[in-house]
């Protein structure tokens, strides 16, 4: 069975394009067959940019979209923000359709196929994913975990999940290290802020109170 995220050379090309307008500016994504949401920007995706721009404080800076697909996360934030992008996608299909995107909507970007961290050796100020869910909760935590120490100090990891895919088993074993807070959350979609910071045990609860 074919996955979005499992490279085949074979699956037939039918790219199509898609328009997205946002805050007077327009972008178009060529897409195609064999990446994630192909016809049309996941909901996901979108709500995660739009609840990104109105709620982070962090609008400069090194900025990674893991797991970029056709590049709409990332390449829509480097549109609108004065940021440096870095792009990347285990699907050599997704990495390509990103890099024809950044080209065709006059974008400065890097851009890596690369399993997770294993091509990317840059820290960032923000790293901003929609997930893949469908590799596993194994995997899928070590994206989440390998993202959080990719960070810059005071750097933070924002992703988008469904309640019905786990967002709040996974965010109570990320904060077993870090801590996390629900930004927004729309039609079962979550959006989590990731950061570096200390937990207090429950014994030092008790101390303070
Ligand atoms: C839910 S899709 C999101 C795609 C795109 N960011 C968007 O919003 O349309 C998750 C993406 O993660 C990619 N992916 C899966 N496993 C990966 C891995 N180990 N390392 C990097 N990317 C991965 C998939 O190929 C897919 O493009």
């Amino acid at each position: 069975m074919n996955h979005y995220f499992t490279n085949n050379e074979n699956l037939k090309s039918e790219i199509r394009y898609i328009n997205y307008n946002i805050e007077n500016v327009s972008l178009t994504f060529a897409s195609d067959n064999g990446v994630f949401s192909k016809n049309e920007i996941d909901y996901g995706s979108d709500f995660l940019v739009k609840t990104f721009l109105k709620n982070s404080h962090i609008k400069k800076g090194n900025f990674l979209d893991l797991g970029c697909g056709y590049g709409f996360i990332g390449l829509t934030l480097k549109k609108l923000l004065n940021i440096n992008i870095t792009l990347s996608d285990v699907n050599k299909r997704a990495v390509h359709l990103a890099k024809m995107n950044s080209k065709s909507n006059n974008l400065e970007s890097n851009i890596y196929l690369s399993d997770g961290f294993a091509n990317i050796n840059d820290t960032f100020d923000v790293i901003i994913t929609n997930p893949p869910i469908r590799v596993g909760k194994e995997i899928l935590l070590k994206l989440l975990n390998e993202s959080l120490t990719h960070l810059k100090d005071n750097g933070e990891l924002w992703f988008v999940m469904r309640k019905d895919q786990g967002v709040k088993s996974i965010m109570n074993i990320l904060e077993e290290k870090h801590k996390c807070d629900i930004v927004d959350k729309s039609k079962g979609f979550y959006i989590i802020k990731c950061y570096q910071g200390y937990k207090l045990t429950e014994s030092e609860k008790y101390a303070i109170i």
